[in-house]
């Protein structure tokens, strides 16, 4: 089988970005062993503190968070650091190429309950070679990725990477340490019987969201004239897994429920990593009205609604908003 170091020998023209995925990777395999230890490596449970986003850190995120910032600092490609958890970039090597960005723990509510969580990252260019990064640097629009991917750590780890036109999916064997190539060319299927959304929020949404998850709910009695089925695992990373494999839509949509909040996911470290690999895999990815990629980023935490998946039920979502705006 092929190993994550040949794949990128293979398929990766940026000597530079294939050591940076390797330095995220190499941390990932720490993160992985940690999980498996569980409550024996007091990982688990809160940190005492709150992240720039006023949620309570749990002792992986901050764990997890510090693996991969002492790492990529010593990684003379990386002009600069952004994280979920810190307020602000940490500039890095200024004579580095690169940029990354990542949510070290993604789906922490799961860290405490053995389920699964990941770690999501995005690669961008630097322009300002030779000069200190600051926050401003990052703010790109998603299609300037060079790369992104994430690790899944479920029942086995997984990683799932887009570094050219492909998605390619990888998982950690134990006995070797490898990442090992499990499928190059992932594709999700147009069409799809499943969805994920947190339906609790139901009454905060937008009536063209609760009309589309009235009409799933109808199934055959309704216009859709068949049945949907639900699935969520309350962490992006195990929901956007699910869909590389066998297809689905996930939105966490635009909601009332806070209002200085246009959504949960953030954009730039969770949105934007997942629509290259959705949209790379042959899939969409919209904020119900724009291309997420496309989206000029202001802020590096800024929020973003989010409807991604198989590409026909997508833009059913984005038709139905349309449609509304216009009446
Ligand atoms: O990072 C935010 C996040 O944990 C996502 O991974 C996940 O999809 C979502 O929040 C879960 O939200 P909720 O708590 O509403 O189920
Ligand atoms: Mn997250």
């Amino acid at each position: 089988m092929m190993t994550l170091a040949q794949y990128l020998n293979h398929h990766s023209a940026n000597p530079a970005v294939t050591e940076l995925i390797t330095t995220v990777t190499d941390v990932g395999k720490t993160i992985s062993q940690l999980l498996q230890k569980g409550a024996l490596a007091d990982i688990l449970g809160e940190a005492g503190n709150q992240n720039v986003q006023g949620e309570e850190q749990k002792k992986l995120d901050v764990l997890a968070n510090d693996l991969l910032l002492e790492a990529l600092a010593d990684n003379k490609h990386c002009a600069g650091v952004a994280s979920e958890e810190l307020d602000h970039a940490t500039p890095a090597n200024k004579d580095g190429s690169l940029l990354i960005l990542f949510d070290p723990l993604d789906g922490s509510s799961n860290i405490d309950i053995n389920m699964a969580v990941g770690t999501i990252f995005s690669i961008l260019p630097y322009q300002r070679q030779g000069q200190i990064s600051a926050d401003e640097d990052f703010l790109q629009a998603g299609n300037q990725q060079l790369a992104a991917g994430y690790l899944l750590y479920g029942t086995s780890t997984v990683l799932t990477l887009t570094i050219d036109d492909n998605v390619a999916m990888f998982s950690l064997d134990p006995d070797s340490g490898d990442y090992l190539l499990i499928e190059e060319q992932v594709q999700i299927s147009a069409d799809t019987s499943e969805y994920a959304i947190n339906a609790s929020n139901y009454r905060y949404w937008q009536p063209p969201m609760q009309q589309y998850i009235d009409e799933l709910i109808a199934g055959k009695t309704g216009v859709r004239g068949r049945d949907f089925n639900t699935r969520w695992v309350a962490a992006m990373v195990g929901d956007v897994h699910r869909i590389l494999c066998r297809g689905g839509l996930f939105t966490y949509p635009f909601d009332t429920k806070d209002p200085n909040k246009a959504g949960k996911l953030r954009l730039m470290y969770e949105a934007n990593p997942m629509s290259l690999l959705i949209e790379r895999a042959g899939g969409m990815a919209t904020d119900a009205i724009t291309r997420i990629l496309d989206i000029e980023p202001t802020d590096i935490h800024q929020r973003v609604p989010v409807v991604l998946g198989s590409k026909n039920e997508v833009a059913y979502v984005k038709q139905l908003h349309s449609a509304h705006n216009e009446s």
